[in-house]
């Protein structure tokens, strides 16, 4: 029986709507607009797409929202001396940094300079270790995500073999952290692959829930999943142009393999994609909250 579609935009639909009343009530009774700036540096096509997404949804939520797009050549301290700014302008409650940063800027330095109340993105080494301690202020947006179409999906996370492919600062790492703590949709016992890893089909074979983001189109091909597991595919790798010019997008899953084996599965365009998007404004709107001492 083919898996289950773990369809990430129908659920992102929902929670964006919940949101959109919570920011209409923000207005409505306190006078307040959650602020969120994206900061862009650079060209990067698929940086560009994420953040037009981003800067879309912000808007149809009715956030008082910033594209700030800056030149590739930018340099390290000019880039620290906007943050600066934003980090002084109250309109403002989340601050996004899209990464990967041009080569010549240090990506730590610049995610130190955010203010942590104001790092929706959850990237700052203070949040990351609330989250890694159990306590976490901001969750990044794509484990984030993730966690919450686990919860939604009915599938148990408790006590379940999960691996994750992958060991980013974005992805991988936050994810692993998220599901092995104690709470609702964690608890999970959690191993993490990556390309050292002597046999990953080993490991992978073994999942419940098998989470991958390795940045490799199709890396996961049928015969390394449990029957029965539930997939979750936070690649998205554009693998050609339509003769329109759109981006033909693929997985880190063999996708038609995988839909034979698994119970369950993300698919890419529509799965975690679109709950990054609606976990950032989440944060953002918590983060207009906490500023203005709003319960
Ligand atoms: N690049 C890829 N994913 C992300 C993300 O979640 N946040 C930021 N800032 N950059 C990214």
């Amino acid at each position: 029986m083919a898996a289950k579609l773990l369809k990430g935009a129908e659920v992102a639909k929902e929670i964006r709507a919940a949101l959109k009343e919570e920011v209409d009530e923000l207005k409505a009774k306190h006078n307040v607009i959650p602020g969120l700036v994206t900061i862009l540096v650079g060209e990067d096509p698929a940086s560009e797409s994420y953040v037009r997404a981003k800067q879309k949804t912000a808007h149809e939520l009715g956030f008082h929202s910033i594209q700030d797009n800056q030149p590739a050549d930018l340099d390290e301290e000019a880039l620290l001396a906007l943050i600066d700014k934003y980090n002084k302008d109250p309109e403002i409650h989340g601050i996004l940094v899209q990464l990967p940063l041009p080569k010549h800027i240090d990506d730590q330095k610049v995610l130190l300079s955010i203010d942590p109340d104001k790092d929706v993105d959850g990237f700052h080494p203070t949040n990351v270790g609330k989250l890694l301690i159990g306590n976490p202020y901001y969750s990044p947006c794509t484990p984030f995500g993730i966690q919450e179409l686990l919860a939604r999906s009915g599938a148990p996370v408790e006590g379940a073999e999960v691996v994750v492919v992958g060991r980013s600062n974005i992805v991988g790492k936050p994810i692993a952290a998220m599901l092995m703590q104690k709470g609702p949709a964690a608890n999970a016992t959690v191993t993490v692959v990556h390309t050292r890893t002597k046999d990953v089909a080993f490991h992978t074979k073994r999942a419940d829930i098998l989470v991958v983001a390795a940045g490799v189109p199709e890396y996961i091909k049928g015969d390394m999943i449990k029957p029965g597991a539930v997939i979750i595919d936070v690649g998205v790798n554009e693998v050609g142009r339509t003769e329109e010019g759109k981006r033909i997008l693929k997985g880190d899953v063999a996708f038609d393999e995988a839909l034979e084996v698994a119970s369950a599965i993300t698919p890419v365009p529509g799965g975690v994609g679109p709950m990054t998007i609606t976990m950032l404004m989440k944060n953002t709107v918590h983060a207009c909250k906490v500023h203005n001492k709003i319960k």
